[in-house]
Order: C-alpha cells, then sequence, then structure tokens
C-alpha cells in the first residue's frame, strides 16, 4: 500500500452533511416504518446518498483509459527567441503550473501498469496565454500517417466481439496489412515497450509543430522530453510476473516517489527544422512514423518539467483532467500532419462525451486566466461570464488580440503556410503507400543501435505473442515485413514460433515515394 501521508489532508475538521448542505447525525440510519416496514421516499439523506453512487462511473477513456498522474512545473531554462514569440518560451526563466497524466494505451482502466504498450505521457502546462497541452507517448513514433486507420487500429488491441478475449490473430492481422506500422513494431516489442513504471521513461511529441515568429516565419518542431535517470525498462518476464501481482505497479511508484520527497524529473528539448531543410529531408515532415536523426537536428534544450505534488484527489485532478492536442497557444500551431489534424477534432469530441460540454470549466482544466467568448449555457456551467452579452456586441465589446498564431494573423499565415505544406504534404496523397524508406529507419534500429543483448530480447518479446496467432497466412505476411527489414530477423523470429522463413514483402524503392515528385512545389523559401 502506498504510504499516503494523512498530514496531506484539509486541516479543517468536517462534518458530515447531505448534499444540500444540511447536517446528518447517523449515516448509516434509513428511515422506515416503524421498526422492520418498508423504506420512506421522504428520507432524502437516503436517496442522495444512493442515487449520487449509481452515477459515479463516468465513461473510461477508449483508449489510454488507465493512468496516473501528478501536479509540478515546468521551467523555460534557455533563450528561444530566435525560434518563437510564444511568450512562454520566448521568456527564459518563466515558470508554469503543470498537469502530468501518464497511461498505457490499450486496456481498461484496471488493466495492469506494466502492459506492454505505448505510454500516454499528457502534459497541461498553465501559461497565461491558456493552458497548453502536450498529449505526448513514449515513442517518437507512431503506428500510422492515415488517421482514418486508428479506430480500425485500436479495435484490433481491445476484446474479439463474440468471445470478449483480446486476440493475437487481429493484433498481427492489421499490422501486417499495414506495415508503415513497423518502426513502432520495432520501439514496442524492445524493452522500451515495458518502462519501469510510468515516470521513468522519456517523452515525445511525435507529430511536427510550428513555432512561430511575430514576423511571420516559422519553424518545424519536435518535443523530446528526457527523464533524469534516463529511461527505465523490465524485462518481458519481470513485467509479466508484475502484471501478476502488483497490476499498480507504476501508479504506486509514482505515487510514493513523490511522496517520498524524490520529484521525477524530465529535461526538456527541441529538434528544429527550417522550411528550407524540411524540403531537402529524406523523409516526409508530416510523417509521424519517422524520425529526425539527432546528427542532422540536434537536441536544443529549452526546460525542465519537475513533478512534485500527488493529486489530493485522482478522480477530480486527474480523471477529469482533458488533454487535447487542439489546447494550444499563441505563435504554437499543429503542422498539417494528417494524424496530428484528425487528433486536433478527435480529443474535445470525445471530452465532450465523456466530460460534458462545459469540460474546460472543471477545476482541473480551467485555465488561470478569465476566459471571454460567446458560449454559454450547457449542462453544468461553472463559471459563469456575467451579465456581459452573449454575441459580438458594440455596447460591451470584447476586445481581440492580433499577431500570428492568434485570430487575426491566423488567416495572414494560413495561405504561406498551406503552399509550403502542400508541397512537402504531397506524400499524403498516398498516405499507405509503402516504400524502401519505411524499413530504413526499423532496419538502423536492428543493425546498427541495437547490441546483441537488444536484439535477442526483441526476438524473446515478439516470439512470446506472436506465437498467440492461429492464422499461416498471417503469420507469414508479417514475417515477410520483418524480412523486409531484415532478413536475419525475419528468420530468428519464424525459428522463435516454429514457423516457415519467408521473403521480404515486396515494396517501390525509395526514389519513388511521392514526396520527391517536386514539381509540386508552390512554396519559395524566404
Ligand atoms: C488519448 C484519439 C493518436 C497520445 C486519446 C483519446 C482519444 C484519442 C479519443 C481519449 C481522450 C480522453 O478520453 O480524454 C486519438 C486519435 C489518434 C491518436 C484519433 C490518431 C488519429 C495519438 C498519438 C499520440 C496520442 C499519435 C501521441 C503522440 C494520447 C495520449 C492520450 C490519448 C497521451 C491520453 C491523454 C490523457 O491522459 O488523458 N487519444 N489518438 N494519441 N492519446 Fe490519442
Amino acid at each position: 500500500m502506498p504510504s499516503k501521508q494523512v498530514s496531506s489532508l484539509p486541516a479543517e475538521s468536517a462534518h458530515y452533511t447531505t448534499s444540500n448542505g444540511a447536517p446528518v447525525s447517523e449515516p448509516y440510519a434509513a428511515q422506515r416504518l416503524g421498526l422492520f416496514g418498508p423504506l420512506l421516499l421522504q428520507d432524502f439523506h437516503h436517496l442522495d446518498l444512493l442515487s449520487h453512487f449509481d452515477r459515479e462511473r463516468i465513461p473510461e477513456r477508449v483508449v489510454h483509459a488507465k493512468g496516473a498522474g501528478a501536479h509540478g512545473t515546468f521551467q523555460v531554462t534557455h533563450d528561444l527567441s530566435d525560434l518563437t514569440d510564444n511568450p512562454l518560451l520566448s521568456n527564459k526563466g518563466k515558470k508554469v503550473k503543470a498537469t502530468v497524466r501518464f497511461s498505457t494505451v490499450g486496456g481498461e482502466s484496471g488493466s495492469a501498469d506494466t502492459a506492454r504498450d505505448p505510454r500516454g505521457f499528457a502534459i497541461k502546462l498553465r501559461t497565461e496565454e491558456g493552458n497548453w497541452d502536450w498529449v505526448f507517448n513514449n515513442t517518437p513514433v507512431f503506428f500510422i500517417r492515415d488517421p482514418a486507420k486508428f479506430p480500425h487500429f485500436i479495435h484490433t488491441q481491445k476484446r474479439d466481439p463474440q468471445t470478449h478475449l483480446k486476440d493475437a490473430d487481429m493484433f498481427w492481422d492489421y499490422l501486417s496489412q499495414n506495415p508503415e506500422s513497423i518502426h513502432q513494431i520495432m520501439i514496442l516489442f524492445s524493452d522500451r515497450g515495458t518502462p519501469d513504471g510510468y515516470h521513468r521513461q522519456h517523452g515525445y511529441s511525435g507529430h511536427t509543430f510550428k513555432w512561430f515568429k511575430k514576423d511571420g516565419s516559422f519553424v518545424y518542431t519536435q518535443v523530446h522530453l528526457r527523464a533524469e535517470g534516463g529511461f527505465k525498462t523490465l524485462s518481458n518476464a519481470e513485467a509479466g510476473k508484475l502484471a501478476g501481482e502488483n497490476p499498480d505497479y507504476g501508479t504506486e511508484s509514482l505515487f510514493e516517489s513523490i511522496e517520498s520527497g524524490y520529484f521525477p524529473t524530465w529535461n526538456v528539448f527541441v529538434q528544429v527544422m527550417t522550411p528550407a531543410q524540411a524540403e531537402q529531408f529524406r523523409y516526409n515532415v508530416l510523417d509521424l512514423t519517422k524520425v529526425w536523426p539527432h546528427g542532422d537536428f540536434p537536441l536544443r534544450p529549452i526546460g525542465k518539467l519537475v513533478l512534485d505534488e500527488n493529486p489530493q484527489n485522482y478522480f477530480a485532478e486527474i480523471e477529469q483532467a482533458a488533454f487535447s492536442p487542439s489546447h494550444l497557444v499563441p505563435y504554437i500551431e499543429p503542422s498539417a500532419d494528417p494524424v496530428l489534424q484528425s487528433r486536433l477534432f478527435s480529443y474535445p469530441d470525445t471530452h465532450r462525451h465523456r466530460l460534458g460540454t462545459n469540460y474546460q470549466q472543471l477545476p482541473v482544466n480551467a485555465p488561470i486566466v478569465p476566459v471571454a467568448n460567446f458560449q454559454r449555457d450547457g449542462a453544468s456551467v461553472f463559471v459563469s461570464q456575467g451579465a456581459r452579452p452573449n454575441y459580438q456586441s458594440t455596447i460591451v465589446p470584447l476586445q481581440y488580440h492580433g499577431a500570428p498564431g492568434t485570430l487575426e494573423g491566423a488567416a495572414r499565415d494560413l495561405e504561406r503556410e498551406i503552399k509550403h505544406e502542400t508541397f512537402i504534404g504531397a506524400a499524403f496523397r498516398d498516405l499507405s503507400e509503402i516504400t524502401e524508406l519505411d524499413f530504413e529507419q526499423p532496419r538502423a534500429l536492428w543493425s546498427k543501435v541495437w547490441n546483441d543483448e537488444q536484439r535477442e530480447a526483441y526476438v524473446q518479446n515478439v516470439a512470446g505473442h506472436f506465437k498467440g496467432v492461429k492464422s499461416a497466412e498471417v503469420r507469414a505476411r508479417q514475417l515477410s515485413v520483418w524480412a523486409a527489414v531484415d532478413q536475419g530477423l525475419s528468420d530468428r523470429i519464424a525459428k522463435a514460433v516454429g514457423a516457415p522463413t519467408v521473403k521480404p514483402l515486396q515494396v517501390k524503392p525509395a526514389s519513388e515515394a511521392v514526396k520527391f515528385r517536386a514539381n509540386l512545389g508552390v512554396y519559395t523559401s524566404k
């Protein structure tokens, strides 16, 4: 059991009341007719208690349902004024409050923290220009680059409609038909797929964002959070054992760490690419299945994230937290990465379903600055906008800010951005076209980055899951994807699961990747 400090509870003594605040002298007494008769409808205390209990559960997140979180701070530690005029980032030394939620992806809210899965790493930065959410994962790449695949892919990790069981055939059937997933599959089945707790791991934006200057120029960016103390992992066997013995291992170790005064800390970095560099980049800057080599795009330090406060109430402060990649702040814009674009819609949409239309007014989500707009009413309004008119009034007008990255500046910026990203983003007319480019980075992991021990762990971790696949066709198809990475890798997995070896999947050469149809270019670099 976590060593919860009673001293962290509010000092004032609390008196038991009904929900309308009326004192109750005996919490267990129900009013009834006589000593043995039926209960009375007038007993508000009893009805109040039961009817609230009946409504205690809200929908769990459709993905990332199991999680843990804490509060802390983010501080800008370096001068970034050459990159962006965002008021937080261009203010070295500035510190803001943060709330962070870690999660696994596929399992239900009671599932094991040590499951093999990517980990969500969602951060809410409470800035003076509104809340800025970093809805990141612990891997720098993702399974898809066509967002229409997301619900299908997630369904293959959920339960079978008939048996209500998880099914290795569904999972590998999907992956083997969508080989752009292979880079993420290399990472997921390495020991990074089973981090040692929620806080001993790195975080990555994965997506490309755009950071703007006042003059309308921008750079492409990718954010990295690197855990002080490094990325610690569990072996497959350790993770499996913990899943049985202590399924809340990650939740507990995060809570205990903070409670004992060890505050998890991440050094935050950014990779920066100019639009001109993006046009020369070997991969598409909007392709979430690729990383930017650190040698070409070095990690530049920007700040520090520290978690130093456990929530007092998990449900109010963590479960009700609503993160979205579309919660952005001035001078920070999404790129045209189609997966990111799709996420901009999906998160607020699911929040309205999960938490209600006024989810931004819940204390954990409410900005630290006043909100003034024309949104009114709906279920559960907690923050009143007073008597201010609910339309654009000339009598009591709202003031507007105008700068790139804000409403006024947006229209001006849009034309330039669209032209540029039409050029570099042309590949997305063929989102699922697989070329040799898709295998280069996975191959580098296998043959250059990993040592013999890591290669063997990968083969064994895959085999442990892949041996559950019953369909010979699915096995052969996925083995052909691994063979396209490296024939030796595929053969080792085949041997480990007792399947016949197969030849590599045939794909188009890198030179035929759509991005390189440079005649689509309409952008002139500044
Ligand atoms: C959670 C959708 C891809 C990171 C969620 C949720 C949805 C969702 C519906 C539940 C949110 C909630 O109930 O509060 C999607 C879609 C994707 C996608 C449609 C692709 C088309 C990604 C990617 C990342 C990511 C690429 C990371 C780079 C997260 C995280 C959470 C989450 C960290 C948990 C947030 C929390 O702790 O509340 N996603 N997702 N997702 N997603 Fe995604």
